[in-house]
């Protein structure tokens, strides 16, 4: 199968100048924008069970319709994983919201993450797999590296692994957690087995995909993983 998706196009040719700049006012000033009611509810919902089920738990935040958890909630029977992404639509695509070992939440991350870190969780591995580019120079803080919650991805820690075909996202990402004290490794990959729906769209496409991996908050190599 072929597909004709489009190479990102970005005016910037680096990491964008301000982006420590950025992520150091994030730092210094925590996020204040009141927690959504609907974002609140899911994550007390979520708490719960999370909160009872004893197996360490995994994040694969922007999870589109879902395919990625089920698949990592397969491949990790040992872990419990959680699927968060905001829009109903794409959740309710692919197919069962939960299962023994994974559950599919409707959040906003920007909620979620502020209210997962204010409550302690630790996470074995967090997957961003395709997140929203955002390729516009201007729209810096929409990318992860630029949000004001990028301080609260870090601190839920765990073995971070984020996918793109665009590489400059992943170069600034690398800067960002490398000023927050966090190594993190890039490289070019391929799939023969795509994890998402984005991943099967850019590989059929003919892009190259990128990854960068972490182990946020120190401690074990990434590239021992997997
Ligand atoms: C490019 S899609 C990638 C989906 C999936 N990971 C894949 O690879 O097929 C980005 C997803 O992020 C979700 N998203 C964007 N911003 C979000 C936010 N702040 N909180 C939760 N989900 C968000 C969108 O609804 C969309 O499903």
């Amino acid at each position: 199968m072929s597909a004709n998706s489009k190479a990102v196009r970005s005016s910037q040719n680096g990491p964008h100048p301000r982006l420590l700049e950025i992520v150091a006012r994030h730092v210094a000033k925590p996020f204040e924008r009141p927690i959504a009611e609907h974002n609140r509810a899911a994550f007390v919902e979520t708490q719960a069970y999370v909160e009872t089920d004893r197996r360490p738990l995994c994040l694969d935040s922007f999870c589109g319709i879902g395919e990625s958890t089920a698949i990592l909630a397969a491949r990790y029977p040992q872990y419990f994983f959680l699927g968060i992404d905001q829009s109903a639509a794409r959740l309710s695509k692919h197919g069962p919201l939960r299962s023994d070992n994974y559950q599919l939440v409707r959040a906003d991350v920007t909620d979620f993450w502020r209210l997962a870190a204010a409550a302690g969780w630790r996470l074995e591995q967090h997957w961003l797999l395709y997140p929203n580019p955002w390729p516009k120079a201007a729209h810096l803080l929409r990318r992860v590296h630029g949000s004001p919650v990028f301080p609260q991805l870090v601190a839920l820690g765990g073995r971070l692994e984020c996918r793109t075909n665009w590489p400059l996202y992943l170069h600034e990402l690398q800067v960002a957690l490398g000023y927050l004290g966090q190594h993190a490794v890039r490289e070019a990959f391929t799939v023969d087995s795509p994890l998402t729906a984005f991943e099967a769209k850019y590989t059929q496409s003919g892009h190259q995909l990128w990854r960068l991996t972490a182990s946020l908050g120190g401690g074990n190599n990434p590239e021992d993983w997997e």
